[in-house]
């Protein structure tokens, strides 16, 4: 973890940049009359149109960017993830693949290649992406990539209104939805607001407004030692209520950082998980370098298998990243490998194996959570189903 003040400092353009976001969201806490909850100030920071760190042109992804995401990582991800979706496309032959969030559009380009090898590429693979810039880097990857295939690929402006069936998968995009920062003391429960005083963005401790967010930290205080600072996102209901009205029959794969409730909310984790990225250096200040860092929260899953079940969706299963590449054939992929490549490019697949399923990497913090709807069938990824933990 980097100290804010050891973090490396912008260009000129970089700032000024940066200085268009700061007066956006000093218009957006005028215009509220005072302080902004910090999920309005996390929204704007990331998503306001043009300005915030998706929206805008931030390299974000990879090794020049801020941070590495697993299909940026490695192309085994996606090959493993291509044996899950073929499984469930081959039941569902008129089947789609619908992708939150896609990024640079690698995961995309990658599933589609390994789907082709497989005889399984879907008629059309949707992308619903809340960013305009990363549409294009999208678009941009896809042509290069896979330029047959591109026809194909679909970008959706919101969730279709006819119902489909297929695969749905977001990776990594839960941990990037803004999220309600609160702290729960003994007589009551606080939400964390910001304003800005002259020179910089600053915290204003409010009480919690939201009754599910007041309840939410009532129910907290009994399992944890106040004060208490963490984080709860108020989008997770309606999100899967949404996708779950049109989807009619298939799996739902959730890719991201995090843990069950008891684990998230533990006693000893008392000032939440909330971290920013910026250069590849990891420090917990939301409030500077704005729009030019990522900001994240991790995932409660058993919020997530909450809401999925609320919206009539089956939790079907649960796994760590690492049980879940290996279920879907890591060992053999790499074996494939080993016969296929020159030995440098071996080194650096098992290099990048490592890195996807070590515990002290991405394999035990990283959670694949499958909700279905219609779906009966044991799924190649989940061997070792560990919904116990939810
Ligand atoms: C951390 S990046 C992950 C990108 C990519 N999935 C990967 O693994 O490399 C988060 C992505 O989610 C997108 N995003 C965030 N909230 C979203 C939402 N509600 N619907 C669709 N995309 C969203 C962002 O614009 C961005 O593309």
């Amino acid at each position: 973890m980097t100290h804010a003040s050891e973090l490396p400092t912008p260009d000129t353009h970089a700032l000024q940049h940066s200085q268009r976001l700061q007066d956006y969201i000093i218009d957006k806490i005028a215009v509220a009359g005072g302080a902004i909850p910090f999920h309005d100030f996390m929204q704007y920071a990331l998503y306001a149109p043009q300005l915030g760190y998706y929206s805008a042109g931030a390299h974000k992804f990879g090794e020049g960017g801020d941070f590495i995401t697993a299909p940026e990582l490695s192309p085994l991800f996606a090959e493993c993830l291509a044996n899950q979706v073929q499984q469930v496309l081959k039941t569902l032959p008129d089947g789609i693949i619908l992708e939150f969030g896609a990024g640079s559009g690698i995961l995309a380009a990658e599933l589609l290649l390994h789907l082709q090898a497989l005889n399984s590429v879907p008629q059309e693979y949707w992308i619903l992406e809340i960013s305009p810039d990363l549409q294009q880097r999208q678009l941009k990857t896809l042509q290069q990539r896979v330029p047959d295939l591109v026809s194909r690929v679909r970008w959706l402006h919101e969730l279709p209104s006819t119902p489909f069936k297929g695969v749905v998968l977001a990776n990594e995009v839960l941990d990037a939805m803004p999220v309600q920062r609160f702290c729960v003391e003994a007589e009551q429960v606080l939400e964390y607001y910001v304003n800005f005083d002259g020179k910089a963005f600053v915290w204003e401790m409010r009480p919690a407004q939201d009754a599910a967010l007041q309840s939410f930290g009532e129910q907290l205080r009994e399992c944890v030692p106040t004060p208490y600072t963490t984080e709860r996102n108020p989008y997770l209901n309606a999100w899967l209520q949404a996708l779950s009205e049109p989807f009619q029959a298939g799996v739902i794969l959730l890719i991201d950082y995090g843990f069950p409730a008891r684990e998230y909310y533990h006693p000893q984790r008392d000032t939440g998980t909330l971290m920013c990225h910026y250069q590849h250096r990891a420090h917990t200040e939301p409030l500077i370098l704005l729009g030019l860092q990522d900001i994240t929260a991790h995932v409660d899953f058993t919020a997530v298998a909450t809401a999925a079940e609320a919206a009539n969706l089956e939790v079907a299963a649960y796994a760590n990243q690492a049980n879940f590449l290996l279920g879907c054939g890591l060992t053999e992929i790499l074996l494939q490998h080993a016969d296929k490549q020159e030995a440098r490019e071996y080194i650096k697949l098992t290099q990048q194996t490592k890195i996807l399923i070590l515990p002290s990497e991405m394999g035990e913090l990283f959670k694949v959570i499958a909700l279905t709807r219609d779906w009966h069938e044991p799924l190649l990824g989940f061997v070792n189903d560990d919904r116990g933990r939810l």
